[in-house]
């Protein structure tokens, strides 16, 4: 029997639409070929993104019927922070209403312009929340997280040798350094715990503390369990807190791995660093004991946090993504290898070698997926993170070209995951029939959510 155990059942479903190609088509032209303008009851399968996605557990809706809501010392923040500290050990547990919060608190808190901030590779909202403060948010991944074909159990891992070059050209200029887990930019792929304690041990010599990026920190953990020597007897528990010990504080999108639709937080040991962050938090989000929260959605993220650090559910979750792949791979779809935990990321330099990345060969395949069968996933290529050289002013071009399809977690069956493979194995098949694309209108910052671009020959998919 080589079925896998699935670690929950259906208890409430959501009504999905068909949608006919043609009508798609219409909807595509008015987005501006951006697939974050579609309306989403246009959509078959999303997997724009795993962030915010989640079903809930019948144990977490329970929970948010318990909500206190009382302005200040909710019952819910008391159970938040414990279940926060018994999980990542840091001392001061701050609720925000997302990740991005959490990192800009952070930011502007300890951030100047010139600042310099080392990470594996930072995720887009976040490299742009570093920028924001003038900073600069340098990526030290290891060389084979950088390609797509190369197999490696922990291709999130940060490279020493590019970490002590940054330290030597930059110095103090550098506050902290984090380490994303797992690397979401660079694939959802895991950083080993003997990399995660190497690089604390640097920090440490340094005297700079090291941050977390922890939005998927219980996938990693299943990573480390399953791959790295010495872990396969510790719970999940047991390995998260193992690597958060290396570290002095997190920023935490709960949207992510504790299971629910809004909610993140910012754990730090520093007394200094969290009183002056609470005194912005109360500025700009709320309350210390809700931040930006309801009391029920704190309740949630505790219940959710207790939950993603199930074996069997992470086993299944991270299954899912894995069978998704290697049906694309039997296929032939080109993707990026191995794959991560939380989506497949098909490898568009490969799978449209004439297209240029001035073209934007990932959006181009982004959007023949929605056009083809109604699956939405999300660029992350150029449109997302080309740029220009400062010194040259010549522009500049992401390492890989990528369309992530993020499966959210307990929401598609195997049945949804199979047709998306289906879909990009059609597409695979007359590929040399896509053409790139050309920006209409793009905003100065993180110009991905609402560029709107059109095909340069007037049709993206030629007949
Ligand atoms: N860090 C990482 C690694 C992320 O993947 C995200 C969000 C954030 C920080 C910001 O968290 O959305 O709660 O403010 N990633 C989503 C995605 C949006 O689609 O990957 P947020």
């Amino acid at each position: 029997m080589d079925l896998p155990f699935v670690p929950y059942r259906i208890k409430v479903v959501e009504r999905v639409k068909s949608v006919t190609r043609e009508r798609r088509e219409e909807l595509l032209t008015k987005a501006g070929y951006n697939v974050f303008s579609l309306p989403s009851d246009s959509i078959y399968v999303d997997l724009l993104t795993d962030s915010g996605t989640s079903a809930m557990s019948d144990a977490q809706w329970g929970a948010m019927l318990q909500g206190d809501e009382a302005y200040a010392g909710s019952r819910n923040y008391y159970d938040f922070e414990e279940t926060i500290r018994d999980i990542f050990g840091y001392k001061h547990v701050i609720p925000t209403h997302q990740g991005r919060v959490a990192e800009n608190l952070l930011f502007s808190t300890l951030l100047t312009k010139g600042s310099v901030v080392p990470n594996n590779i930072h995720f887009d909202t976040t490299r742009a929340n570093v920028e924001y403060q003038g900073a600069i948010a340098l990526d030290c991944v290891i060389a084979e997280g950088l390609d797509p074909m190369i197999d490696h159990p922990f291709k999130g891992n940060m490279d020493l040798d590019k970490l002590g070059a940054a330290f030597e050209k930059y110095g103090d200029r550098i506050p902290f350094v984090m380490i994303t887990i797992t690397n979401n930019s660079g694939g959802g792929q895991p950083v080993s715990l003997a990399n995660i304690k190497a690089v604390s041990e640097f920090c440490r010599d340094k005297g700079v503390p090291l941050i977390f990026d922890a939005c998927r920190f219980a996938e990693n953990a299943w990573f480390i369990k399953r791959r790295e020597d010495g872990y396969a007897e510790k719970s999940i528990k047991e390995i998260a807190r193992e690597i958060f010990s290396h570290g002095d504080g997190c920023t935490m999108s709960a949207k992510k791995d504790a299971l629910v639709n809004m909610g993140g937080f910012l754990c730090l040991n520093n007394d200094v660093w969290a009183q002056e962050i609470t005194n912005l938090l109360i500025l700009i989000e709320g309350f210390r004991t809700y931040g930006g929260l309801s009391g029920r959605d704190l309740a949630a993220v505790a219940q959710g946090l207790r939950e993603v650090l199930e074996d069997d559910y992470l086993t299944y979750r991270i299954g899912q993504v894995q069978r998704m792949g290697a049906q694309m791979q039997e296929r032939g779809v080109p993707i990026l290898f191995p794959v991560g935990g939380h989506a497949v990321y098909v490898d568009a330099k490969r799978m449209l070698p004439h297209i240029p990345q001035a073209e934007f060969p990932a959006q181009a395949l982004t959007c023949a997926l929605y056009l083809e069968g109604g699956v939405r996933g999300v660029e992350i290529g150029s449109l997302m993170f080309a740029g220009t050289d400062p010194d040259t002013g010549a522009p500049t071009f992401p390492a890989m070209e990528l369309v992530r399809l993020a499966v959210p977690r307990r929401v598609y069956t195997e049945t949804h995951l199979s047709f998306v493979a289906e879909c990009c194995a059609e597409l695979m098949a007359h590929g040399e029939r896509l053409g790139g694309l050309e920006i209409e209108y793009e905003a100065p910052v993180l110009r991905h959510f609402t560029a709107r671009l059109k095909p340069i020959s007037g049709q993206l998919i030629r007949d």
